[in-house]
Order: structure tokens, then sequence, then C-alpha cells
């Protein structure tokens, strides 16, 4: 009898995944100076691909490149050659798992160094104290750049396809610009893309809508939706519970909950309201209610690195468990899950006293391990926190400047 983890899970869309675990989305920030996949990104998901996951999500694709989350983003959109996108699904598929790109418009989340677009639901900039001003000022969209976003998710969801990836997972989580026409707390509109949490959540829908249209019917649409985002009087579990029966019957094939956003990184297991988070597993409690709820296949990530708990969610009505800082630790995981070699992923935690700075150094070390792995060398079991941070912002400024010099004209 197969572990519940490792039993295939079959897709509303006709495909199905070998089995439960998805390695959930983590920014690579290893595109070329083109903004396309490069070849360290291609071997990364070779070896991942390797790594016995039922699934791996890519990290955050830009439907925009002018609207990029970080400067060494991939851009993919209606004009932009698939050559590369065809090599990168082929090696992220050659082990026998399937790949989902996750698509991403930023909104307000840009730094502000970038200079490209900084577009939100109104015009409110992030709160991050004094670390508010590296991101830029966000303008309200006007009606017309709204349509221009839908149809950009929808373009660049087809030609992610014609690549050859299975699905795609459209991004309305941590932040970004869906989630913040989702939040109360940063749409502030009176139009028909604001007030009532009908008219929130109108973006999500009509991209759904304009991406499921333009996909092959046996193409899979994910979403990737906070279950709140954390902050006092922001998106509420109630709402996400909500959002998610306003998908039914839309194509969705999976829904993956998170939670929180760069000003409550609750996906890193911290909030700013009055909720706590479990230790492991952080968004299961929600999870399993939300999955009690729908028909849609529900999955949760945050705090997975035991069998034993990604057997816990599997177990509590959820259909699949994502796994992110795991995996760049261990990129097969799961294939030491399946043959019982390896029960615990040694995660080595960070202990910073600045709580930001301990955010942007959880990032840097995974980043870093991403590009050891591309480059074809072995993550490395206890990353050095301060290093990988001061590393990865020396190469984000060089980046940053090779953006602007780029997109100067
Ligand atoms: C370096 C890094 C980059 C990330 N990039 C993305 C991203 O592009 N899209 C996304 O949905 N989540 C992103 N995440 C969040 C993860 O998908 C995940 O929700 C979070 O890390 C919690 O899961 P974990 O405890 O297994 O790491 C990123 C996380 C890390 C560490």
């Amino acid at each position: 009898m197969l572990k519940p983890l490792f039993q295939p899970l079959k897709l509303a869309s006709g495909g199905e995944l070998p089995n439960r675990i998805v390695k959930a989305s983590m920014e690579e920030s290893l595109a070329t100076e083109d903004q396309l996949p490069s070849d360290a990104l291609i071997e990364l998901y070779r070896q991942w691909g390797r790594g016995g996951c039922g699934l791996l999500l890519t990290g955050n694709v830009m439907v925009d490149h002018m609207a990029m989350t970080g400067p060494g983003g991939v851009a993919l959109e209606a004009n932009t050659e698939l050559g590369r996108f065809q090599d990168w699904a082929e090696a992220a598929k050659a082990g026998g798992s399937k790949v989902w790109m996750q698509i991403n418009h930023p909104g307000r989340q840009v730094f502000a160094g970038m200079k490209g677009k900084a577009l939100s639901a109104s015009d409110i900039p992030l709160d991050l104290g004094k670390n508010s001003k590296l991101f830029a000022q966000p303008k309200a969209m006007s009606e017309e750049e709204i349509q221009d976003v839908i149809q950009r998710f929808a373009a660049t969801a087809k030609n992610a396809v014609a690549a050859g990836f299975d699905g795609v997972q459209i991004h309305a989580a941590h932040g970004y610009l869906i989630t913040q026409f989702l939040s109360p707390l940063s749409n502030k509109r009176s139009d028909q893309w604001g007030g009532s949490l009908e008219n929130r959540a109108r973006l999500l829908l009509e991209v759904v809508k304009a991406v499921r249209a333009e996909l092959p019917a046996d193409a899979a649409v994910g979403i990737k939706l906070n279950s709140a985002d954390f902050q006092r009087g922001g998106f509420q579990p109630e709402d996400a519970k909500q959002v998610v029966a306003m998908l039914d019957n839309m194509g969705v094939d999976l829904i993956e909950l998170s939670g929180g956003s760069y000003e409550t990184p609750a996906m890193q297991g911290r909030t700013s309201d009055e909720r706590t988070l479990a230790r492991e597993a952080y968004f299961l409690e929600f999870a399993e209610e939300i999955a009690q709820s729908t028909d849609i296949a529900i999955m949760t990530t945050g705090g997975v690195r035991r069998l034993e708990i990604a057997e816990k969610v599997v177990s509590s009505g959820v259909a699949a468990v994502g796994i992110a800082t795991a995996l760049a630790y261990h990129p097969s995981l799961p294939n030491h899950w399946q043959n019982n070699s390896m029960l615990d992923a040694i995660v080595p935690p960070i202990e910073m006293k600045n709580k930001d700075l301990a955010a942007f150094a959880t990032m840097a070390v995974v980043k870093r391990q991403m590009r050891r792995m591309g480059n074809g060398k072995k993550p490395l079991a206890k990353p050095s926190p301060l290093f990988s941070l001061i590393k990865e912002q020396f190469r984000s400024s060089k980046l940053q400047k090779r953006y602007r010099e780029r997109f100067a004209s």
C-alpha cells in the first residue's frame, strides 16, 4: 500500500500528479540579461526534477518585463522567444515530475531603484518602517491598465503551456498585485474593482477566466492564495473561504494556501496581528477548514520539514503539501521520504535580533543555495546568514544596475 503522500493526485482538468509533494515556488533570480531562463536556472530544475516531487512550481515569472519583483527575474510576454522556456520545462520534467509556471505581477512590491512600473489598486505605498523607501510609490491603476494586466496574465499562461509547462499557477498571495486588490488595507477603490469582497476579488476572477480561455482544456490552472494577510483590518480567513467559493466551477485545479506579504511575512511563520501560526505547517488549520468547504483540491505550504508533518497535511483532507526552503537544502527530500532514508530535512534556523533583517537573510540563504545547485554544486549544510545576506545585497545591486541600464531608453 502506497503511503498517502505518494498516492497520485487526479486533477480536475484531467491530468495527474504522480504524488502529493509539491516544490513550492521560490524566486530564483537566475534570469539572463534578457530576462530569459539562464543555463543555471535550467540546471537547477533538472536537479529538482530528479528529486521525486509530484509537481514543481517555478519561481514567479513576470507577466510584464517592466514590473519585476526583482532584477534577476524571468519575464514571459506575448512576443517572447520560447526556446529557453522549452528547455526549462523539459529539464524540469525529465525525472517524471509535472511542472507549472507561477505567473505574477508585483504591483507595488517593486524596488524604487528599478525604475519600472509601480502599479496598485490604490496609491498606498508599502509600510516597512525605515525600509519603506526601498520600495516605489505606486500609482492607482486605470481601467485600461487593469485590462492590460488581465491580458498579460492570459498571454503569459498561453506561452508557458505552448513551451511545454503542464500548467500555470496564478500568484494571488504574499502581497503582490492580486493580493493588493483583495486586501481592504491596500484597495480603497470605489469602482467595480474595490469596496465589497466581490469587487476586490474581481481582478483574480477575471485573470482566472482569461487564463482558462487561452489554455487547452487539459492544461492545469492553480492559484496561490493567502488564507489571510495577517494584518489588523486586512484580508481575513473568512474572506479567503468566500473567494475559494467564488472560484468554484471556474476550471481551477489546485489552490495553494499561504499567507502574509512583505509587510507581514507570515509565509515565514511571523504575523503582526493577534493570530499565531503553528510552528510547523503554518496554515494547516485554515487549509483543513477551507478544504471542507470546497471541491477544489487544496494544498498548503509553509514550515514543512519533516515527513511526519507532510503526512499529517495530506491525511487531513488537504490534497497536497508544498515545500520550499527544505528543498533548497535537500533537493531529493521526496525520494528520501519514499525510501525512509531521511525523515527530517535539516534546515538551520536563522537567528537574528532584527526580524526584518532575518526575513531578508532567510531569502538570501535560499537564493544562494539555488545558485549553487544551478552551477552544479551541492547545497551547503550550514550557510552563514550574514555572509549570504551581504553577498545577495551585492548581487542584487549589480543586477538592478544591469536592469536600469537595459531599460534606460
Ligand atoms: C528565496 C525564496 C523565494 C520565494 N519566492 C516565492 C515566489 O516566487 N512565489 C511564491 O509564491 N512564494 C515564494 N516564496 C515562498 C515559498 O513558496 C513558501 O510559501 C514559503 O517559503 C514557506 O514555505 P517553506 O517553509 O517550505 O519555505 C519564496 C520563498 C523563498 C525562501
